[in-house]
């Protein structure tokens, strides 16, 4: 098992009907983070929820709560997310009009900030702001749904991405069609946070959150 790994299991595969006790459940199964994923149904086709649902479960979990936003445009609402509780915003290059303005933004309300890149983004833009950022989010699946194939090829881009990072501070997460088969390569590649649904919350055994987390470290 290797403790520097962390797992921030992605709550779009939970089951929504009971929320507040999934969130509950998945730290108690030794979950490190929340991964949440913001979709709107223009950045990518799937719509799932905002602002108040991340506030109304902050008070169920202590855990730092890992905010994925897969929408255009995300300034406008970037305070409300902040205010909901995210400790970490996370925002698509493609989706910003400025993306540095964003990222301090996001700092600036308190935030630690992330950049994320579909599988086709280059990621060379990113030594131009490694200052900006405090997390890296590459995407192993095109954003928009759950339950999706780990893109190989993006092993090669992980590594890449690792050797940009250098020396410096930054989390590197990976996300999308992560299991407890691949996630040895993963962090191989270089990644130190894993987001996983599928494969943690599966078909919903909540006995079974435990070891699905510890089976991915
Ligand atoms: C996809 C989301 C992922 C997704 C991961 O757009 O960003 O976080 O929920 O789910 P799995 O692990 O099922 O691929
Ligand atoms: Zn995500």
């Amino acid at each position: 098992m290797n403790n520097n790994i962390k797992i921030a299991p992605s709550i779009l595969a939970c089951n929504f009907s009971k929320l507040s006790e999934e969130i509950i459940a998945i730290e108690k199964a030794g979950a490190d983070l929340i991964h949440l994923d913001v979709m709107d149904g223009h950045f990518v086709p799937n719509l799932t929820f905002g602002p108040p649902i991340i506030k109304s479960v902050r008070r169920y979990s202590k855990l730092v709560f890992d905010t994925h936003l897969m929408v255009q445009n995300p300034d406008d609402l970037l305070e409300e997310y902040a205010n909901a509780g995210s400790d970490l915003i996370t925002v698509h290059v493609e989706a910003c009009n400025n993306l540095v303005e964003t990222l301090e933004r996001i700092r600036s309300l308190g935030c630690k900030a992330g950049v994320a890149l579909k599988p086709k983004t280059d990621p060379l833009f990113l030594t131009k702001i490694l200052d900006k950022i405090d997390l890296i989010l590459v995407m192993t699946v095109n954003p928009g749904f759950g339950g999706q194939k780990f893109i190989n090829e993006m092993l090669k881009k992980i590594t890449v991405v690792k050797s940009l990072i250098g020396s410096n501070h930054i989390d590197l997460e990976v996300d999308g069609g992560i299991t407890q088969d691949n996630a040895k390569l993963v962090v191989k590649a270089g990644a130190n946070i894993l987001v996983a649904g599928s494969s943690i919350f599966g078909n919903g055994d909540e006995k079974k959150y435990k070891l699905n987390i510890n089976s991915m470290r």
